[in-house]
């Protein structure tokens, strides 16, 4: 039996209107309890904000035993996607963060880049489409909706945490069980930067949007920060207003083709899967230490790179509660059931 993938030779549209149906497939126990931000989840599994391009997706993937689904990115308003390629395979083994510029290749052996612009369709259509959603999962299961704010030319930082903080209410009023702010966007007050290399300014943003979803979960999705002294500024600025961080995003780099030309018209794009995971779970265990140290009340989600039990129980280790798989579930759609396959199989209960 083959299970239906995205399929990246199509449009992001395409994939949007072509979700599959939910499936019914034996999936074993995860040994132990996994406890993630006041719920009680049968296993530390998601999936991250990306691949579950509207509830139809979301409702497909839990069917395949992911325990956290992420709705993907929204707006305040409609947003297009960009042009094909949205993803485009590329030739690298582990990546820092530091890297100028990557190849691109044919296959795709684990890796790709990222291109979609965070795409959204107009308020009304993914609040009903959230409600539906939450009604048709099942009660164990935690649907998060991921929200971003829409930087306009000339608006000040309290304007665009506004805007946040507005989509995270109504993914609150619709049926969110958490919000995850996506902190990989433009920052107002510095040109090149995004908002959570900028402490001060992510305080504002998250002290706004929790104004607005009062008692519920939220997370703070960031990127590749290369130093603890950062993470530490960071968790320093933002603890008081999140639950939880998820981390890695993407490593950001250009990506040239054979040719030595740049694709995406030489503007950087975020590359996901198996090159980030090395960065990803070192990150991942400097948050943890600084949160240990500083008694801060924040739980992290382990992202980048996950495709196998291993993967997920080093992010366990370095201090993840839940760990997020995007690239390896879009290539193999029944990794969770491999992974709690074989965590039940090595589970010393058997
Ligand atoms: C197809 C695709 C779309 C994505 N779109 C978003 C998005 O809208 N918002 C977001 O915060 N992250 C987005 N991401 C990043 C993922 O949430 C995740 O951080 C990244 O893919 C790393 O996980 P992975 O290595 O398991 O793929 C996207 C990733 C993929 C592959």
């Amino acid at each position: 039996m083959t299970y239906a993938r995205y399929n990246r030779q199509q449009s992001y549209q395409w994939n949007y209107d072509h979700p599959p149906e939910i499936v019914d497939v034996d999936v074993p126990d995860w040994p132990g309890h996994t406890s993630f931000c006041g719920y009680q989840l049968k296993s530390p599994l998601g999936m991250p904000a990306g691949p579950l391009l509207n509830g139809q997706w979301c409702l497909y993937y839990a069917s395949l035993g992911f325990d956290l689904v992420t709705y993907k990115t929204v707006r305040s308003s409609y947003r297009a996607c960009y042009d094909l390629p949205n993803l485009q395979p590329v030739k690298v083994g582990m990546l820092q963060g530091n890297e100028t510029d990557v190849p691109t290749q044919d296959e795709m052996t684990g890796s790709w880049a990222v291109s979609y612009g965070m795409p959204s369709t107009e308020p009304e259509v993914w609040q009903q489409d959230v409600a539906r959603t939450r009604e048709l999962l099942d009660d164990d299961k935690v649907l998060c909706v991921s929200v971003v704010g829409s930087v306009q030319p000339d608006w000040t930082l309290q304007q665009l945490a506004d805007d946040y903080a507005l989509c995270g209410r109504l993914a609150v009023e619709s049926g969110a069980d958490f919000v995850e702010a996506n902190f990989s966007c433009p920052n107002v007050s510095t040109c090149d930067g995004q908002l959570f290399q900028i402490p001060e300014d992510c305080r504002t943003v998250v002290e706004t949007i929790r104004a607005q979803i009062g008692d519920v979960p939220l997370i703070g999705k960031i990127g590749r920060i290369a130093q603890g002294d950062d993470m530490h500024r960071l968790l320093a600025a933002i603890h008081p207003f999140v639950d939880a961080l998820a981390m890695t995003n993407s490593i950001a780099t250009r990506v040239k083709n054979a040719q030595g030309q740049f694709l995406f018209d030489g503007q950087r794009r975020g590359i996901c899967g198996k090159a980030t995971l090395d960065a990803s779970i070192e990150q991942t265990g400097w948050a943890r230490d600084i949160i240990r140290e500083n008694k801060y009340d924040v739980e992290l989600i382990g992202v980048g790179g996950a495709s196998c039990l291993e993967d997920v129980q080093q992010y366990l280790q370095a201090g993840a509660g839940a760990v997020h798989i995007a690239t390896a579930a879009m290539q193999n759609p029944l990794v969770a059931v491999e992974i709690k396959n074989e965590a039940a199989e090595k589970s010393p209960a058997n």
